[in-house]
């Protein structure tokens, strides 16, 4: 989304000498980090009442320029997108075939619900030929909690009868100390993306570093500006490179929920802005989880049911 025209916030409506002046002294001053806030995050932030907050994110957004391109443009761009199989059949079949390239997949849910069996799985899928839904490609897999199992991997590496040898070799591992390290592992990896073939960007989680580094309500400008970047950031290498790009993300209780599910995704509006699919993982009956599209441009919103099994994820 470039600008027309470079923005200033002075020229604003809403955005009084009071204000601008607090949004530069939090550093939260970039127009296309306020465009995509909710009026709530920006309210928060900058100390100022909602519906101004509202108003000053409506200001901004009708100064955005699209960016025209013609439909066909897109079209041709669109015929080289290509899926990761995800091991189960129900799965695919809600995703329209598995995870996508020149996209980011977000998969938010509760300890133990399957976000980080299901980044094993995709390791290994990539790696498959393209008629048995891989592509053939080579995974990096940046690793917040420590939590990545080289065991898990070979087994799923012989359910598919793959070698698992050379499928641990495929998979690049990056343990990320804090949200700066985190950043510097993306803003390098183009280096190596040519060259290891990489076709799938692991990031597991996204927001647990970001979380942890950023815990004041003071600081939450800079976590949300930082982790905007951060996103963008993959999005310009799924777009460039052609690959899929999977993070993970935790839930949250929302108290001011007082019906339905009271858990929602860390991250706020940016990730929800950002990523392309959401994916809410959850436990159901008899060990299964289910998988329901959240938010997704063409797909049918709608769930399906998986297990996690010993040979990784499957139907059944
Ligand atoms: P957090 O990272 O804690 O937020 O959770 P997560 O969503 O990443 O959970 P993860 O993907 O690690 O899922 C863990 C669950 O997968 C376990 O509770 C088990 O139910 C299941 N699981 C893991 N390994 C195996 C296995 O070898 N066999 C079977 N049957 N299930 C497994
Ligand atoms: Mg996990």
């Amino acid at each position: 989304m470039p600008f027309k025209k470079e923005i200033r916030l002075e020229d604003i409506p809403g955005i009084g000498d009071k204000t601008l002046e607090k949004l530069k002294s939090i550093g939260y001053a970039d127009p296309m980090v306020i465009a995509v806030s909710s009026p709530t995050e920006l309210a928060n932030i900058a100390e100022i009442g909602e519906a101004t907050a509202a108003k000053i994110i409506n200001a901004i957004r009708e100064k955005l320029d699209i960016g025209y391109e013609t439909a066909d443009k897109i079209l041709e761009r669109r015929t080289t997108v290509s899926k990761i199989t995800t091991g189960s059949k129900n799965l695919d079949n809600l995703l329209g075939g598995g995870i996508e390239t020149q996209a980011i997949t977000e998969a938010y849910g509760q300890y133990g619900s399957g976000k980080t069996q299901l980044a094993f799985q995709l390791s290994v899928t990539v790696q498959l030929p393209k008629d048995k839904g891989g592509l053939d490609g080579a995974c990096l897999f940046i690793d917040t909690e420590n939590t990545f199992r080289p065991e898990r991997i070979v087994q799923i590496a012989r359910s598919l009868k793959l070698e698992p040898e050379k499928v641990l070799r495929n998979i690049y591992i990056a343990r990320a100390f804090n949200t700066e390290h985190q950043i510097l592992l993306v803003e390098k990896a183009p280096d190596m993306i040519e060259e290891k073939k990489i076709k799938l960007i692991v990031v597991d989680s996204l927001t647990s570093h970001f979380r942890a580094d950023f815990i004041g309500r003071g600081e939450l400008a800079s976590r949300q500006q930082k982790l905007n970047r951060h996103l963008h950031q993959l999005q310009r290498l799924a777009d460039a490179f052609n690959l899929a790009v999977y993070i993970t993300n935790q839930v949250m209780s929302d108290p001011s929920m007082l019906f339905g599910d009271p858990t929602r995704p860390v991250g706020g509006n940016i990730l929800g802005h950002m990523a392309t699919y959401r994916l809410y993982l959850r436990r159901g009956k008899e060990g299964t989880r289910i998988c329901k599209i959240i938010d997704a441009p063409d797909l049918v919103e709608g769930e399906a049911v998986f297990r996690i099994t010993e040979n990784g994820i499957s139907d059944n």
